[in-house]
């Protein structure tokens, strides 16, 4: 089984690159997995956005720290089974810490995701969240786990007290993509995935208002970058309930490709 796992889209420009490239490359992969918490102008995904990436070809889209940044989110969360916010959310919170469904290749997969605690809003703990997660789902299909957390130190450590029990465990959030895949006891681990939006950018925002809150220390409205995008991620292939291969993906959409 081929999984395709593209990460965080920033704003407008990183929605058109993944579309895109969801379009002219999904159809090489059996599940197709989209972080698209920043979706939505840099904070959130709001129901248009969603279905756009749904459209595109997306079986499963991933949340974070921005989930309830868009007044919609709770009420689509409750509607869509494809659609997934961290696990370790306080118990109540609308919508799936994690989604199992049936592959174009017939199989059983679950898609989930835990929130780190380090540099980040406090949260219920990730690791104890994974553990549940494995016990429920047991062993008979494969786990693909979104760390969607700050701290390199803390998606290491998730991503080894995982090691050996999921498919995949790949980071998310912090935009700059890591150049450490690998699989580490049948399960494949990449610090981050990356960003899928445009380079030139502080994170996917504008330089300009970055810059003056940094020298200025005075509060100025993010402005998400324009331009051409950069589609960031990772093609893992699994076998059974393991991983036996990830590869990094970066592809830069063409000029012609930017002016909508
Ligand atoms: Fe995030």
């Amino acid at each position: 089984m081929k999984i395709l796992f593209l990460g965080d889209v920033v704003a407008a420009p990183g929605l058109r690159a993944a579309r895109t490239y969801l379009e002219r490359e999904g159809a090489n992969y059996d599940v197709r997995i989209v972080n698209g918490e920043n979706a939505t102008g840099g904070f959130g995904l709001n129901r248009k956005h969603f279905l756009q990436l749904r459209d595109a070809g997306a079986d499963v889209v991933t949340l974070g720290n921005h989930t309830f940044d868009q007044k919609e989110t709770p009420e689509l969360l409750e509607e869509n089974a494809r659609l997934v916010r961290a696990l370790n959310y306080p118990p109540g919170t609308p919508g799936l810490g994690a989604t199992t469904f049936e592959t174009s290749a017939g199989t059983r997969i679950t898609v989930a995701q835990v929130l780190g605690r380090l540099f980040m809003e406090p949260m219920d703990d990730p690791f104890r969240a994974v553990d549940a997660l494995i016990e429920e789902v047991g062993t008979e299909h494969p786990i693909i786990l979104d760390l969607h957390a700050e701290a390199t130190s803390e998606k290491k450590v998730l991503g080894w007290h995982v090691a050996g029990r999921v498919a995949a465990a790949v980071g998310t959030h912090t935009h700059v993509q890591t150049a450490d895949e690998q699989i580490v006891q049948g399960t494949a681990y990449m610090t981050d995935l990356g960003m899928t939006g445009v380079e030139a950018s502080s994170i996917g925002m504008a330089f300009e208002e970055v810059h003056y809150r940094f020298t200025t220390k005075r509060p100025m409205r993010y402005r998400a970058a324009t331009g051409r995008a950069t589609v960031c991620g990772a093609a893992i292939t699994v076998e059974g309930t393991r991983a036996t291969a990830i590869e990094r993906i970066r592809w830069t959409e063409p000029l012609d490709d930017t002016s909508s």
